[in-house]
């Protein structure tokens, strides 16, 4: 009932200062969840999530680890689902962030007022989440919806990571950065927000093996590579292939170059404002590369060498490569 919703609150709050605590990441705080550490930043929105989140069989979940694509997904499945709403000269992507257009579940759900916003939102709904599978709302697990899971190797997404954290830093009034040396290490030990990268996309890789038809996997460097490869199998797996008089016009053509890193880049420097999480990040903070490889830049060949060996010895007969 709605009377026992801020004991829950309180519950959560209590519940997540119990949890154990890993500061090696200031100003990010880490907290084991469930096995995972999580930010704690997201720790109540995803406790209410799990409990409140009523998933439909309609909606569409967007999932990834941090750093391997999330904006760019995000931005490509927003453009696809609504372009007969939304014409290209005048789109709500020139003045939203994409992480603005679609909500992150473990974020919203923080306020229970934005959870029940997402409840009365019309079909179909296209929500995203960094949450490993085992910790989606059994609502999720259970319901059928379409999952699209976007990775990326390994090595480039913690240099992504380590300079996202040096903007939470700076844009959080503080001085003392990550030494990348360090963050290696939580890497390779999996702690990092939303827990290993590993278990991350196997999760969601078991998910598509044992469910066929349910999970779109995609990986950044191939979306890098094609990207209207990727984008013509988001919009079938969306259920909302283009069409021949699209495909004419060059509907799928608009949507890359709109979504492009060079164009989402400039409109966010543009715009340059805050935004989540919390208001901290800015728009801009999305954008950095957008390359593949930039580990060369960072990572010693023995660095490069341990990774590689862990991702081998994880991946090990799953039939997925990074
Ligand atoms: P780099 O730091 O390697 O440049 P996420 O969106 O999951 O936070 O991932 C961020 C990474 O995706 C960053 O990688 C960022 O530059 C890149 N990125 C963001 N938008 C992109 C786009 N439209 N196309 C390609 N890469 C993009």
């Amino acid at each position: 009932t709605e009377e026992s919703l801020p004991t829950d609150q309180e519950f959560h709050h209590d519940l997540v200062s119990s949890l154990p605590l890993e500061e090696g990441m200031s100003p990010v705080r880490l907290r084991k969840y469930q096995g995972v550490w999580m930010s704690e930043y997201f720790l109540v929105g995803t406790m209410n999530a799990q409990r409140y989140f009523k998933a439909r069989p309609t909606d569409i979940l967007l999932a990834s680890y941090p750093k391997c694509g999330t904006t760019w997904l995000k931005a490509l499945a927003f453009a696809t689902m609504t372009r007969i709403r939304h014409s290209f000269a005048c789109h709500p992507l020139h003045r939203l962030n994409p992480h603005e257009c679609v909500p992150l579940l473990d974020e919203i759900s923080g306020s229970l007022e934005s959870l029940s916003e997402i409840d009365t939102a019309s079909d179909p709904r296209l929500i995203s989440t960094h949450l490993p599978f085992s910790l989606l709302p059994e609502s999720i697990k259970g319901c059928g919806c379409r999952l699209i899971y976007v990775c990326r190797e390994p090595k480039d997404t913690l240099v992504s990571r380590w300079h996202y954290h040096g903007k939470i830093v700076t844009n959080m009034g503080k001085s003392e950065v990550i030494p990348f040396e360090k963050m290696f290490d939580m890497f390779c030990d999996d702690i990092m927000p939303s827990g290993s990268i590993w278990e991350h996309v196997l999760g969601y890789w078991n998910e598509k093996t044992q469910t066929p038809g349910r999970v779109l996997f995609l990986k950044y460097e191939e979306m890098l590579e094609d990207p209207m490869g990727a984008l013509t199998r988001l919009a079938e797996f969306m259920g909302c292939p283009f069409t021949e008089e699209e495909l004419r016009v060059g509907v799928p053509a608009e949507i890359v170059n709109l979504c492009s890193f060079g164009n989402l880049r400039d409109l966010a420097v543009q715009q340059n404002r805050r935004i989540s999480p919390g208001g901290i990040m800015t728009t801009e903070s999305y954008y950095r590369k957008g390359a593949v490889g930039d580990w060369r830049n960072h990572l010693s060949p023995e660095m490069a060498e341990k990774l590689d060996q862990i991702t081998a010895t994880k991946l090990q007969g799953t039939g997925l490569t990074l």
